[in-house]
């Protein structure tokens, strides 16, 4: 019998390829290129299947290029590279990489904040540049994390991570919003107190953004937003670019509108706003939030085992389409 064809669009663990070789006709990407759409398109002929992260794109001209595709597996929770309507009406199975990485990327996150609130990449820079020749009473003095309060925005599986690692670690007060509110008993598991996207945005001096990019999430953060925060507050994204306005956030920081930020993510990404990189009061990371060998291995396996139930005629793990599983 011949093996299904699929595509590993980036560079993955090499036990993870082993595997999906196995049972598939693997094409893989070994260089790690980052692809245009049009090589993206050229490398998916032919193919059933496609093992993406975030940054490959699949869209309706994808689609339309590439017909014989049925299932596209992302290793990423985040699935905004994927345009879901345009895959469902294509009949193309998309599943993306949930779960496995949640305490890895609230973990990642509180350590965001705490960077950030205590300034340990700006004060680490000063020392390695030689500046630092005495002791002084309000060197680096930054904001407190204990007892101060915590405002969690988007609370699905991360952002509950995060509240919980912020009272129960830290003795932080939490206040969240989502479009949903959690039911009360996972609000008291979480010690987080549910207030208006207003009320978060005046009262968090520390203010963690966990919310997925959509359409409806674009600039969630802009001036207006910034305006209302407190001039001592703390603002963390480790969600998606474009989320945060990245221009109005990088005037607001320069401006002391906002005391500093912690960001993982941004928009346009792998570009970073040059307004952004000649801050002091900002710390920037390369979207490493889930970014533990464990955690992305298991992600990846999680990919992995999306491509391999699908095409063995079983239920994929954690499908974003299944109507069009139904419709098979
Ligand atoms: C990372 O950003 C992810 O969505 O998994």
């Amino acid at each position: 019998m011949t093996k299904p064809k699929i595509l590993i669009a980036r560079a993955v663990f090499m036990e993870v390829i082993a595997r999906l070789e196995q049972h598939f006709d693997v094409e893989s990407n070994p260089l790690d290129e980052v692809w245009s759409q049009a090589q993206l398109i050229a490398r998916l002929q032919g193919k059933q299947g496609a093992f993406t992260t975030g940054g490959d794109r699949i869209d309706a001209s994808v689609l339309a290029a590439c017909p014989e595709l049925k299932i596209c597996a992302n290793m990423a929770v985040g699935y905004n590279n994927f345009d879901l309507a345009a895959m469902t009406q294509a009949g193309v199975l998309a599943t993306n990489a949930p779960a496995v990485l949640t305490e890895t990327t609230a973990d990642f996150g509180f350590a965001l904040l705490m960077a950030t609130a205590r300034r340990i990449t700006e004060s680490e820079h000063y020392l390695r540049a030689g500046k630092w020749n005495k002791w002084s009473f309000d060197m680096f003095a930054g904001a407190d994390i204990h007892g101060s309060t915590l405002g969690v925005l988007g609370m699905g599986r991360i952002g509950q991570g995060i509240a919980r690692r912020g009272a129960l670690g830290f003795g932080m007060n939490v206040i969240y919003h989502n479009r949903t509110r959690l039911d009360a008993a996972l609000e008291a598991e979480c010690k987080a107190r549910y207030v208006s996207k207003d009320e978060l945005l005046k009262t968090a001096d520390h203010l963690v953004l966990v919310l997925p990019y959509s359409a409806a999430s674009h600039h969630t953060i802009g001036a207006a937003e910034l305006a209302l925060m407190k001039p001592t507050a703390t603002l963390v994204n480790i969600a998606r670019g474009g989320i945060v306005d990245d221009v109005a956030l990088a005037a607001a920081l320069a401006g002391k509108r906002i005391a500093a930020a912690g960001l993982d993510v941004f928009e346009g990404e792998p570009a970073v706003h040059p307004d952004l990189l000649a801050l002091s009061n900002v710390v920037l990371t390369p979207h490493i939030a889930s970014a533990t060998r464990p955690t992305r291995l298991a992600m990846a396996n999680l990919a992995a085992d999306n491509l391999l139930a699908f095409f063995s005629g079983q239920q994929p793990l954690t499908p974003l389409n299944s109507e069009v599983l139904a419709a098979r």
